[in-house]
């Protein structure tokens, strides 16, 4: 196991906190600040109290950087519509269980699709959801949230599931990414990291910052 301050910390903004009527610069300027991932949460209203946008905009935006696209499916059923993100410019692509009939098959969709594939956790939703599907997962989102919104507290009940997945990804075969979404600002992301999260999903705390180059670092513990 590595220790967790010596973990490289991927952090991957949330476009969902963006200017939506600047989306183009917003994107570069993102990319600009040193973000590794750009997060890209995609509501039905449905699954989740609240819409967002498409594969239209991932397509629009796909030719104004090369930040990989991490998408986030808040929608149910989820199946229908893997292509039409994967067409679109996603680099990974994430569900939750709860969003079709079979993870499974869901993931294998993804992968055969030679994209990374990523499991979605609620906050009631259990760890073990995962457990017999590791070898086709590549990222493992925990919600420190409800889904649906930005800009809500950080639950801290779910650090030990954390540190739970933590264990369970150090005894896989493969490297997987442990993220955590939803309320991470920079009294937060220490708990989450010291909890073993090495991917950090954040909306509010970066773009409604007024620099942020200096909010992604804060982030990563840099200052
Ligand atoms: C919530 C989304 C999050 C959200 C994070 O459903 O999955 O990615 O945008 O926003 P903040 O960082 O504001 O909680
Ligand atoms: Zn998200």
């Amino acid at each position: 196991m590595v220790a967790p301050e010596s973990r490289h910390i991927t952090i991957a903004p949330s476009l969902l906190a963006a200017d939506f009527g600047r989306l183009k610069e917003e994107v570069a300027a993102i990319e600009a600040a040193g973000a590794d991932w750009l997060h890209l949460d995609i509501m039905d209203g449905h699954f989740v109290p609240n819409i967002s946008f498409g594969p239209n905009i991932l397509a629009a935006l796909r030719q104004h950087t090369k930040l990989p696209f991490d998408v986030h499916l808040m929608i149910a059923p989820v199946d229908r519509y893997l292509d039409a993100f994967i067409e679109a410019g996603a680099d990974h692509i994430s569900l939750h269980p709860e969003a079709g009939p079979h993870l499974h098959r869901s993931l294998q969709h993804i992968r055969a699709a030679g994209k990374k594939a990523g499991v979605v956790l609620n906050p009631a939703t259990s760890p073990e959801s995962v457990a017999w599907a590791l070898d086709l997962i590549d990222i493992i989102l925990v919600m420190s949230v409800n889904p649906g919104f930005g800009g809500q507290s950080f639950l801290r009940s779910q650090l030990p599931k954390i540190a739970h997945l933590r264990r369970m990804i150090d005894a896989a075969d493969h490297p997987i990414a442990l993220a955590v979404d939803g309320g991470v600002t920079t009294a937060t992301a220490p708990a989450a990291i010291a909890a073993g999260a090495d991917t950090l999903i954040a909306g509010t705390s970066v773009f409604r910052a007024p620099d942020y180059a200096r909010a992604i670092a804060a982030l990563r513990g840099g200052s």
